[in-house]
């Protein structure tokens, strides 16, 4: 680890502008970079605007970092053409970016999604090595592809890469799922601090999750990187549960990993014609 900032991807975003808070109370200096402008920066803080998906502006933005944290990418499922650039072409240019520019480390925001078709275990918790890639969506082929990118960029070149299966990084959870996949914002920040620190990880794949009650991810991969969460949804469970109900465990979004993303209405021609051919 040098003393340099951590470039973060994807900075404007939610989970970017949840770092972006919490990474300078764990001594982290930031490099940001979106393609839009922040609301606010942080004192000390560098702001690029950019496509994650360029090389040279990256190689740049990498030059002098300590990490790389690479969050860019369209927020949930999109057509194929929005998929491959902002995910996949932002990924594999943030790994060659941090190679060229000398950066030992990068963390990758994975998804729960990589996995999504996964059955929901029936009791006990699912370990990531008990998680084969069974991507839901073109996103979570996305995530598939991010986590075998950086794979070969351990491999290959001898980096340390942490890819965080991400449950629901959101303020509080809003739904029963999300009362097992919850991922606070103050466990976001020590999620990414502990991948960040971890020695020499090398290559790692972890479940990222508060603490929760309701949780059925096993979180001892990453509690070994050093995460130790504080958070629990399980003060929402009540309200939830009465505006929601009980999970059924034969319906198909508590039934598999993924969740809502395993539903028809994220069929490739389905989301087309929400969102018209090139995705937005
Ligand atoms: N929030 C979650 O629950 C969750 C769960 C699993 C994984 N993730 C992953 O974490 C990352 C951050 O998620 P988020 O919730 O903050 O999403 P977000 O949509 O709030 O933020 C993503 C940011 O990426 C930026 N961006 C998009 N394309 C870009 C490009 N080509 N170059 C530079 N910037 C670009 C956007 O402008 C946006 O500010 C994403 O990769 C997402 O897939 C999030």
């Amino acid at each position: 680890m040098s003393g340099g900032p951590v470039l973060i991807t994807g900075a404007a975003g939610g989970v970017g502008t949840v770092l972006r808070g919490g990474l300078p109370e764990k001594g982290w200096a930031l490099r940001s970079l979106d393609v839009v402008e922040l609301q606010e920066t942080r004192p000390g803080e560098e702001h690029r605007v950019a496509d994650a998906a360029d090389l040279a502006a990256m190689v740049d933005a990498a030059t002098g970092a300590s990490a790389v944290v690479q969050l860019a990418g369209h927020r949930g499922e999109a057509t194929w053409p929005v998929i491959a650039h902002s995910h996949i072409e932002t990924t594999r240019t943030a790994l060659e970016a941090a190679r060229r520019a000398g950066v030992q480390r990068v963390v990758l925001a994975s998804s729960n999604h990589a996995t999504g078709f996964t059955p929901r275990p029936a009791g006990g918790l699912l370990r990531e090595a008990d998680a084969p890639h069974r991507p839901d969506t073109y996103y979570g082929v996305a995530k598939v592809t991010m986590e075998a990118l950086g794979s070969l960029y351990v491999d290959r070149y001898g980096m340390d890469v942490v890819c965080l299966r991400i449950g629901s990084a959101f303020p509080e959870p809003t739904t029963v799922r999300q009362l097992a996949t919850w991922l606070s914002p103050g466990d976001t920040v020590r999620l990414v601090d502990a991948a960040l620190r971890a020695p020499s990880p090398g290559y790692a794949v972890v479940w990222g999750i508060s603490a929760n009650t309701r949780a059925w991810w096993d979180l001892s991969a990453a509690r070994a990187l050093g995460y130790d969460p504080q958070d629990d949804a399980e003060p929402y469970a009540e309200a939830l549960i009465e505006a929601y109900g009980e999970p059924d465990p034969d319906d198909p979004v508590h039934a598999r990993v993924g969740g809502e993303y395993t539903l028809p209405d994220l069929d490739a021609d389905e989301v087309e014609a929400r969102m018209g051919e090139e995705g937005r």
